[in-house]
């Protein structure tokens, strides 16, 4: 037993896109990024790769800046106390990060962030351009697009933002918004010219294309960024006039109180949140070059398909013209989950409409933290968008956690407590059938398409794999009947238990990237110490005599869950 998990092969740093400080995070972040990023890096130290799981909270823009204005707060008040309230989600659902860090708070984001900056400064390639753009002369600031409402001259729909009317869907800008308004002070807002410098993105086609050929990204992400390929990319500005952000580190008069765009310096969270961790480490802040500019370490960023064009645009561009930084190995992007309440179509995740399904309330609702972690991951909008239905996922913990695998789990232990002891059955080989050989087959098979499927980020089929030799395990208990056979043939029943126990211990490995917590349990039960296991160890039983604990209720029968009647 106990197989070292001693780290081998090469390095790996996997990111979760950091989300915005500025609002509670839904089931649909969690199921496009959280968790299966979570799922991933479980099974990769599993089996005994060095893994690092950076996330944290994306403080700067003006996204926070509004949510600011609207709870008359300060951007820093409202960054501070959603980072707070996401980290404590996260840790209810057992999403583990290795460091959950903070582009406000983190002592060496702005150092960082504006290194690279300066450094594709350096090499040419910003263009510095005039443009001109909304202000408030009483507040003295310049507004951002979504600081300013007005009417839109093309439909003349009233109250529109400053970009874009939601109402015929054309762009706007200062010359077809009108009587626009700030937002900030309620005063018309004026127009300025301000400059700006700009990344031409379309000197990044050739590193783009090149960085696709070879990249991990599923299908549907890889044409869609063909998609933007074919039609060019435009020159972004990666300035903006706000006061909330990493200052703009060049010495021009222009870039006077300017800060970076967000989309500059949230990635380079992903770094500077590796800085903080080497750091806490007492590892050496420099050591985060080991993950980021080694030949030994690989990066893959877990993000939803509305980060794309920022994550394998914009960020390889980035890279490269900086050009110290290895370019991820892949990009893992889920589609939109949609949701279904009982009676009623299926509807966007929508804040206003109420369909948002907070991650916050689930945790304090005490609901089993598994039953949404299995259910998100077997709905997993992973190649198309795809809906949550919280009658569903009811039905499913009691159809299938509670029926199936809970089931199958208790009753193989409380038998054998009963009739053998407390302790794995030992059994004369002579006993062995084709069907537990058979059956010890479809575990393997199991093991090796599980393995496959989780490789190719496939944490759904992975999920259904390990469902569907659940059943069969069922299955095999009914066609063995232990409870028959136990009266006339016990070396038989216990081939039977012994083999049953043998899945249970498969199950305890190979469920823990998925419901860590149930596993624990299992592990409990099986007096396993988890951390000593290794993915491999999943095809080996326990010998002969090992220590069987009593079983604990895996999955007890619910008859409501919190979603069930909300936004009704
Ligand atoms: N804050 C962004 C969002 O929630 C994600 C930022 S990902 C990062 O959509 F790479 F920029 F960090
Ligand atoms: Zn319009």
């Amino acid at each position: 037993m106990s197989t070292t998990t001693t780290p081998s092969g090469k390095k790996l740093l996997v990111t979760a896109a950091l989300p915005y400080a500025n609002g509670d995070i839904h089931i649909g972040h969690l199921s496009g990024v959280y968790l299966p990023a979570d799922i991933y890096v479980r099974f990769k130290r599993l089996r005994g790769t060095n893994v690092r799981f950076i996330c944290g909270s994306d403080d700067y823009g003006v996204a926070i800046m509004l949510r600011a204005t609207a709870e008359g707060k300060t951007p820093a008040e409202v960054a501070h106390a959603y980072h707070a309230s996401h980290k404590a989600d996260f840790d209810g659902l057992g999403i583990n990060f290795d460091i959950y860090g903070s582009t406000s708070q983190n002592p060496h984001h702005i150092g960082t962030s504006q290194e690279i900056f300066k450094k594709i400064f350096s090499k040419g390639y910003f263009e510095k351009q005039s443009s001109r753009q909304f202000y408030d002369d009483s507040k003295q600031m310049f507004l951002p697009d979504r600081f300013v409402k007005g009417t839109c001259g093309y439909c003349a729909a009233a109250d529109q933002h400053g970009d874009q009317c939601e109402n015929c869907g054309k762009m706007l800008d200062v010359d077809t918004v009108q009587n626009p308004r700030s937002v900030v002070s309620g005063n018309p807002a004026s127009v300025r010219e301000t400059f700006h410098w700009f990344l031409d993105l379309s000197r990044f086609e050739g590193a783009v294309s090149k960085w696709l050929e070879t990249a991990e990204v599923r299908d549907t992400s890889r044409r869609y960024v063909q998609g933007l390929l074919s039609t060019g990319f435009i020159k972004r500005s990666m300035t903006r006039d706000i006061d909330w952000g990493v200052p703009v580190p060049i010495d021009d008069v222009d870039a006077k109180s300017k800060v970076l765009y967000v989309w500059f310096d949230a990635p380079i969270g992903y770094i500077s949140n590796t800085q903080q961790l080497c750091a806490e480490r007492g590892e050496g802040v420099e050591h985060y070059t080991d993950w980021w500019k080694s030949e030994d370490c690989d990066i893959l960023h877990f993000i939803g398909e509305d980060n794309t064009i920022f994550h394998c645009v914009i960020w390889i561009a980035m890279l490269s013209s900086e050009g110290s930084y290895k370019l991820p190995r892949g990009v893992v992007i889920n589609q939109f989950l949609n949701v279904q309440f009982p009676g009623r179509e299926v509807e966007k995740i929508s804040k206003s409409r109420g369909t948002a399904l907070w991650m916050k309330d689930y945790v304090a609702s005490g609901e089993n933290p598994d039953t949404l972690r299995y259910y998100l991951t077997m709905i997993a909008p992973e190649r198309a968008r795809s809906t949550f239905k919280p009658d569903d996922m009811l039905q499913r913990h009691n159809s299938e956690l509670a029926n199936v695998l809970g089931n199958f789990v208790h009753r193989i232990v409380s038998f054998t407590h009963k009739y053998v002891g407390p302790h794995v059955p030992d059994y004369l080989e002579e006993k062995v059938s084709d069907t537990d050989k058979a059956f010890v087959a479809l575990l393997e098979k199991a093991f090796h398409d599980t393995t496959e499927q989780l490789e190719g980020y496939n944490f759904r089929a992975a999920l259904e794999v390990l469902m569907e030799f659940a059943r069969s395990c069922n299955r095999y208990v009914d066609e063995k009947a232990p409870w028959t056979t136990r009266k006339t043939d016990m070396e038989t029943t216990k081939v039977t238990l012994a083999t049953a126990l043998k899945a249970i211990h498969f199950f305890t490995i190979v469920l823990t990237p998925f419901m860590p917590f149930t596993t624990a349990k299992m592990a409990a039960t099986l007096n396993l110490d988890l951390a000593k296991l290794c993915w491999d160890d999943a095809l080996r039983a326990q010998p002969a005599g090992s220590t069987l604990k009593e079983p604990q209720i895996l999955f007890a029968k619910i008859e409501t869950s919190i979603w069930l009647n909300a936004a009704i």
